[in-house]
């Protein structure tokens, strides 16, 4: 029987727990034992290792967050905290390891493939920032939270005629802001891969209010301005220059959070069994995608860190249809 640890790191995302739910159950049906490993790379690092099997991860298919619980683990960016890793791998008898998490963690499960672990990745990740998959796991949840957020805002910006700047995750994707701003009819999205300036976005206000509009909403990514909160900066820089009411909502954390959606635990269930399918098969060193309507699996080294999911064809939409 094989033994096969599995570890969520980096942001939380709603689906995880989905994810982990398939592993362990694929896992059973396949003559594998599943060790949970807690606290992302760190858990790997210390050792902190508990088996679980199909009633551990009973009522779970409907939680967000991680029932492994997750972490940023800078010590596995040192050199000592790789070796504990793979002690621990060792001193564990761990065959074969699933990591599931964003960009970084991505990185992280290259790292241990590379030392000779048999890993895969799994991308979850509210930004929807990873290369060579369509989407990550979380992504769908967090877009219907941010998109509820815009709905109740618009009410409360039409009755008192405010501007709301409102600021969503994504610190170096767009892809929250500018699919919320779409299905939520925000009047302008700013994003960080669109450099637009504050005077433009002035503009842009002024050319609504002369159309009619009574109300804007501003979708704005988190990671719009290179330096300090892009909400805040835009909402100082609009009282300054007008006399409109300019209100700031932050979403933050809030869209990490909540149940995940069917799209996301059906996603998170077909990539988690996929994944401790390929292990069990000897594949090493893949990531899990969806791409064209299929899941299939590609090369870690294949991800491109310098690329997001933004298409700007649908910018262009939104803004097309904004006014
Ligand atoms: O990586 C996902 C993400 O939600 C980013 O959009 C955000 O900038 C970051 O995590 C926040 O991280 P933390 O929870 O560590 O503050």
């Amino acid at each position: 029987m094989k033994r096969i640890g599995l570890l969520t790191s980096g942001g939380d995302s709603p689906g995880m727990n989905a994810a982990i739910r398939a592993i362990v159950r694929r896992g059973s049906d396949i003559n594998t034992e599943i060790l949970g490993i807690r606290r992302g790379f760190n858990g790997l690092i210390d050792g902190d290792v508990v088996p679980l099997d199909n009633r551990d991860v009973g009522g779970i298919i409907e939680r967000g967050g991680t029932i492994l619980r997750s972490a940023r683990a800078t010590n596995f960016l040192t050199a000592s905290g790789q070796e504990n890793a793979i002690a621990t791998v060792v001193k564990e008898k761990i065959d074969g390891l699933i990591v599931i998490g964003g960009d970084g963690s991505l990185r992280g499960a290259r790292r241990m493939h590379e030392y000779g672990v048999a890993t895969i990745g799994i991308p979850a990740s509210i930004d929807n920032d990873i290369s060579g998959t369509t989407i990550s796991i979380g992504v769908d949840t967090a877009l219907n939270t941010a998109v509820d957020a815009l709905n109740k805002i618009r009410d409360t910006a039409y009755s008192h005629e405010r501007v709301f700047v409102v600021e969503m995750m994504g610190r170096r994707s767009g892809y929250i802001a500018l699919m919320s701003g779409l299905a939520g009819g925000a009047e302008i999205i700013l994003i960080p891969e669109v450099k637009v300036s504050f005077d433009e976005v002035y503009a842009l206000i002024d050319r609504g209010y002369q159309l009619g509009k009574r109300h804007s909403i501003i979708a704005v990514a988190e990671g719009f301005c290179s330096e300090g909160s892009s909400g805040r900066l835009i909402s100082e820089f609009l009282r300054e220059k007008t006399d409109l009411e300019i209100r700031l909502t932050i979403l933050g954390h809030l869209q990490r959070g909540g149940s995940p959606t069917a799209f996301d635990r059906i996603l998170a269930s077909r990539f988690g069994a996929m994944a401790i399918e390929l292990l069990v098969q000897g594949i090493s060193g893949k990531m899990i995608v969806l791409t064209q309507g299929e899941i299939t699996a590609i090369p870690l080294e294949e991800i491109d860190h310098t690329v997001t999911n933004v298409d700007l064809a649908l910018y262009r939409l939104a803004y097309s249809i904004a006014s």
